[in-house]
């Protein structure tokens, strides 16, 4: 059987953990092709087997490639990281991503090219909370029941601050910097500190969860971690409790859906959510049937969020359709973009 050729956008943390691991699984029949960079010069982290991959900077030229049966794109962005994805939809291909701001913000102009090249499909299970398998999940698990609300920690870079922070131990700037080389922040970190990473990843789990569109990320009210001081953890804790960043995606009593993001204090009793530490993201969905159910794991990092991709190159290679947003009757939901402003 011919092998699944795959051309990766992207050789940093994500992509050179991707490599390995498939690397690793030598009876896959999954080779990775073509690895487009941006610096040929730069020393990687990961060993490139010449024989069988091609490192290239040229993403014109990889993009008309016609030996590549799947993308993957993890250099992040929205510059050519989306024409990069268009290009490959268009040509009717998979693509595999872990670029949330790209889905998030572009939802509507993706599912369109889709539409129009039956053989297109688009999977990003590592778009959202690293290595937590909550898409998957959402998609199979709760196909017959009702979600009423989903929200949780869904960004690895602020809850290893506040986690560090929440000791007195560390100061906000050095403990950034320590996020930064573990690998988990943004290649600009202003979207996880100003809280615009979980806006579009509780974005794109509400879409998932409730069956609608994605809703527009710039609709969504959105605080973040930068204005959290060494004070507010001593208040939290007089009242036994903890700071965290939430993104939350709920019904409201009038039916519509409310959809925001906010550091909110969490009592250390609500254990899933005020004990998840470090790297770690939590995801707490309600629904008529389960009651809450939390699903939680690392949210970030190289070899949780490789696994997710390498998950859905998987699910590419056994002919897995789309990672889809729901197609239920709840479509007719409205976005209540004033609810955090109305308690
Ligand atoms: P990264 O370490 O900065 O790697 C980005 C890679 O893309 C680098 O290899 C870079 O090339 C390449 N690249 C960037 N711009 C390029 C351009 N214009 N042309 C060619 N190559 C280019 O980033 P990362 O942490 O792996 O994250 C990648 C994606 O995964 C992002 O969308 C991020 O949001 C998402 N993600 C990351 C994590 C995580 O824990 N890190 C978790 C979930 C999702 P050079 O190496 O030559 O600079
Ligand atoms: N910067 C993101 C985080 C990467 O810290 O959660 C995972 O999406």
């Amino acid at each position: 059987m011919k092998p699944l050729r795959i051309g990766m956008y992207g050789g940093g943390t994500v992509g050179g953990g991707v490599y390995e691991l498939i690397m690793k699984n030598k009876a896959s029949n999954i080779v990775i092709s073509k690895i487009c960079v941006r610096d040929l010069n730069k020393p990687r982290t990961f060993q490139i087997d010449e024989s069988v991959t091609t490192l290239t900077a040229d993403a014109e030229e990889m993009m008309k490639s016609d030996d590549i049966d799947c993308v993957v794109e993890v250099m992040g962005g929205t510059g050519l990281a989306k024409k990069v994805v268009e290009s490959a939809l268009k040509q009717g291909k998979p693509v595999v991503t872990a670029n949330k701001t790209l889905l998030a913000e572009h939802w509507g102009e993706l599912q369109d090219i889709i539409k129009n090249n039956q053989t297109a499909s688009l999977h990003w299970e590592a778009a959202v909370c690293g290595g937590i398998p909550i898409i998957q999940t959402l998609q199979s698990c709760y196909t017959g029941d009702e979600i009423s609300s989903i929200a949780g920690i869904c960004n690895g870079t602020t809850n290893y601050m506040l986690t560090k922070m929440s000791t007195g131990a560390a100061d906000y700037d050095d403990v950034l910097k320590e996020a930064q080389e573990l690998g988990y922040a943004e290649a600009d970190p202003t979207a996880d500190v100003e809280g615009h990473d979980v806006r579009a990843k509780i974005a794109l789990l509400a879409g998932v969860a409730f069956g609608v569109p994605v809703p527009p990320v710039d609709k969504i009210p959105c605080v973040g971690i930068s204005k959290i001081t060494s004070a507010d953890f001593g208040y939290a804790s007089q009242m036994n409790s903890t700071i965290k960043l939430l993104g939350t995606a709920k019904k409201t009593a009038e039916n519509k859906l409310a959809v925001y993001v906010s550091p909110a204090m969490v009592s250390m009793q609500v254990h899933s959510v005020a004990h998840c530490s470090g790297v770690g993201n939590v995801v707490s969905v309600t629904s008529s049937n389960l009651g809450t159910c939390s699903y939680s794991g690392p949210g970030a990092g190289r070899y949780p969020t490789a696994n997710s991709i390498v998950a859905d190159i998987y699910r590419v290679a056994s002919g897995a359709s789309s990672n889809a947003v729901g197609t239920s009757d709840a479509k007719e939901l409205e976005l209540d973009c004033n609810y955090v402003a109305k308690f």
